[in-house]
């Protein structure tokens, strides 16, 4: 081998450098590899409660308004921080005549546009957003400004008269359900094809 002593299989220059760049390797690795668990991990965790929680007696709750409780979105240990505010009535026959089905009719205070917490205003039985003028009505489809689709809802039931709010979904301008989507994805027509669902949203 040219460059090498008698009896040498490998010269000292390919050597080091062999040296030197899994040397680079194994710190690339160090800084590389944590950085990304950090970013791709919390794809793969469910964050969310996968109970239903109580959220009050049925005597709280009729059709004809919405009365506001506060549940737990994040399952983890973050405190105050993991709760949110969502809108509950009962369903009411003649006004909800979607497929969903619920016995009681609970929506999410996460704005479809960007995210802004709405609030709902009896008066007007409008749910407004604050942020950039997002109006939703009362069965939470939208009625003007920019959100792209409907509010989104919780699953309900009822077990020995207290009702029980479950997993978040999302759904279209006909209230058909889907996975939870984030604000801005849209879920009608072509479009719906360009916004996927995160595994975990
Ligand atoms: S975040 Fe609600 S309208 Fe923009």
């Amino acid at each position: 081998m040219p460059a090498a002593f008698e009896g040498e299989t490998v010269t000292r220059r390919r050597l080091f450098t062999g040296g030197a760049m899994a040397a680079g390797g194994v710190a690339s690795a160090a800084f590389g590899l944590p950085a990304l668990g950090f970013a791709v991990g919390p794809m793969f965790e469910d964050e969310t409660p996968d109970r239903f929680q109580d959220v009050g007696p049925e005597a709280d709750f009729n059709p004809q308004t919405y009365v506001s409780k506060v549940i737990t979105l994040v399952a983890q240990d973050v405190g105050e921080a993991g709760k949110t505010t969502i809108y509950v009535r009962r369903s009411d026959p003649e006004r909800d005549r979607d497929k969903l089905k619920q016995p009681y009719v609970a929506i999410s205070t996460r704005c479809a546009h960007l995210g802004c917490p709405v609030r709902y205003v009896q008066a007007s039985e409008r749910f407004i957003c604050p942020c950039h003028g997002g109006v939703y009505g009362f069965d939470g489809k939208v009625e003007g400004g920019p959100p792209v689709r409907p509010l989104d809802r919780f699953e309900t039931r009822v077990e020995n008269g207290r009702v029980l709010v479950g997993e978040r979904f999302s759904v279209n301008s006909k209230l058909d359900r889907h996975a939870v989507r984030d604000p801005s994805n849209h879920l009608d027509g072509i479009w719906q094809y360009l916004y996927p669902p995160r595994p975990t949203t």
